[in-house]
C-alpha cells in the first residue's frame, strides 16, 4: 500500500479575502461542500492507499485534526513545520518518515487544494505509474496544457501513450514566451504537483541533488516532540532549511524521471480566475457565476461571490471582472489579473 502525503503548508495567497493566513484556501469549500483538503484525503484513500501522513504547520493542525475527522480518516501522522520552508524539506521529511519503518515503501505525495473529480480515473493513473515507482523512478502526472500558463511546472514526455513515459526534462515555472514554444512543441505536459516514488529513491534524489537538506530534516525529525497527537519537528534545524519548492530543488535536476499522463478533469485553483472557470456549467450564462447573495446585470465573464453571510453584491454592465467579499474585505479585479491578488496580501501586510 501507498502511503498518502498530504501537504496542507501553503497559505494561498492568490486566493485572498477568502484564504487568510489563518484559514487558507484548502480549508474552504470553494467547490462543493467538502473542503479541498477533505476532498483530496479522500480520493486519497481506499484499498491502495494506507493512512495519510499530513505535513503542515502550527496554524493548521487543528483544522487539520478536526476536517479529517468529519470525513472518518485517521491519519497516520500530522507532522508540524515549525516555519513554511516550501515542499522540498516537506517531501523529504515524509521520506525519512516512512523509510523508518519501510525504505521500499511507496509515498504519493499531493497538494491539497486540486480539483480532481475523478477519483476512479485518478486511481487508475496512480496505479500505472507503481511499476516505475517501485523500479526506482519519481513518477510524476501530466496533463496536457490547454494555456501557457507560468504557474506551472513543464515537462518534455520522451514519447506518446498514457505511460509511465521517460520525461525528457522539467522545467518549473516558465516565462509566457517558453511556455508558448514548448506548447507549440506538443510534447509537454503541465506537471500536476502530484508524485509518486518510493522513500529510497526520494531520499537518493536528496543525496545528489539537494544534499544541504539533508541534515537539518534528520535533526528536525530525530529531535521531534509528540504533542496531543501531533509531531512537532524541531524548529531550530528547520528554520535553517533553504525555502525551496521540490520542482526546483530535485526535479529539474534528476534524470530517473517518468510521467503519466492523466486525462480526467484536474484543476490547481491557483486563482479566482480558476475558481470562475471550475464554477461554469451547463446553466451558465454569458460567463457570469454568481452565487446565493450576488447578482449579475447585464455582465459578461464576470464572478460576483458573497463568501459571508449578509453582504449582498450586485454587478451592472460589468465585463470580465471579479467581485470577492467577505465580511470585512472586498476584492475588485480585473479577470486577467488574478495572479496579482498575491499583491494585495503583501501590500496590507505592509500596511500592518
Ligand atoms: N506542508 C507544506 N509546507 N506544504 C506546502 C508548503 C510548505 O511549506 N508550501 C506549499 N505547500 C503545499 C501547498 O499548500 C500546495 O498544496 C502544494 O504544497 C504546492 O505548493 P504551491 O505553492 O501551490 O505550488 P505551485 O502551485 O506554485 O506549483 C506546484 O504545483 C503546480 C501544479 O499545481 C509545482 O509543483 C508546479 O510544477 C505544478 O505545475
Ligand atoms: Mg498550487
Amino acid at each position: 500500500v501507498m502511503t498518502p502525503v498530504l501537504l496542507a503548508g501553503g497559505s494561498g495567497t492568490r486566493l485572498w479575502p477568502v484564504s487568510r493566513k489563518s484559514f487558507p484556501k484548502q480549508f474552504a469549500p470553494l467547490v462543493g461542500e467538502e473542503s479541498l483538503f477533505q476532498a483530496s484525503a479522500r480520493r486519497l484513500s481506499g484499498v491502495r492507499f494506507g493512512a495519510p501522513l499530513v505535513m503542515t504547520n502550527a496554524d493548521f493542525r487543528f483544522i487539520v485534526a478536526e476536517q479529517l475527522d468529519q470525513i472518518g480518516i485517521a491519519p497516520s501522522a500530522i507532522l508540524i513545520e515549525p516555519s513554511g520552508r516550501n515542499t522540498a524539506p516537506a517531501i523529504l521529511a515524509a521520506a525519512l518518515t516512512v523509510a523508518r519503518t519501510d525504505p521500499e515503501g511507496l509515498l504519493l505525495v499531493a497538494p491539497s487544494d486540486h480539483v480532481v473529480p475523478d477519483a476512479e480515473a485518478f486511481g487508475r493513473a496512480v496505479e500505472l505509474g507503481v511499476p516505475a515507482a517501485q523500479m526506482g523512478q519519481i513518477v510524476t502526472f501530466g496533463i496536457t496544457p490547454t494555456r501557457p500558463e507560468t504557474g506551472y511546472g513543464y515537462m518534455e514526455a520522451a514519447g506518446a501513450g498514457e505511460g509511465p513515459v521517460t520525461l525528457k526534462r522539467f522545467v518549473e515555472k516558465p516565462d509566457v514566451a517558453t511556455a508558448e514554444q514548448m506548447i507549440a512543441q506538443g510534447n509537454f505536459l503541465w506537471n500536476a504537483g502530484i508524485f509518486l516514488f518510493s522513500a529510497r529513491t526520494m531520499i537518493e534524489a536528496f543525496r545528489a541533488h539537494a544534499p544541504e537538506f539533508f541534515a537539518p530534516v534528520e535533526e528536525a525529525l530525530g529531535t521531534a516532540k509528540t504533542d496531543l497527537g501531533f509531531l512537532r519537528l524541531a524548529p531550530a534545524p528547520w528554520d535553517s532549511l533553504p525555502d525551496l519548492s521540490i520542482d526546483y530543488a530535485v526535479l529539474e535536476k534528476a534524470d530517473n524521471l517518468s510521467v503519466v499522463r492523466f486525462s480526467g478533469h484536474w484543476s490547481d485553483l491557483g486563482g479566482w480566475d480558476a475558481v470562475w472557470r471550475e464554477a461554469q456549467d451547463a446553466t451558465t450564462e454569458r460567463g457570469n457565476v454568481t452565487d446565493t447573495r450576488s447578482t449579475a446585470i447585464d455582465c459578461d465573464n464576470v464572478l460576483l461571490r458573497s463568501q459571508d453571510e449578509g453582504i449582498e453584491v450586485v454587478g451592472i454592465g460589468l465585463k470580465d471582472v471579479m467581485v470577492v467579499t467577505t465580511n470585512d474585505a472586498v476584492l475588485v479585479a480585473g479577470m486577467d489579473r488574478a495572479q496579482e491578488v498575491r499583491k494585495a496580501v503583501s501590500a496590507l501586510k505592509s500596511k500592518g
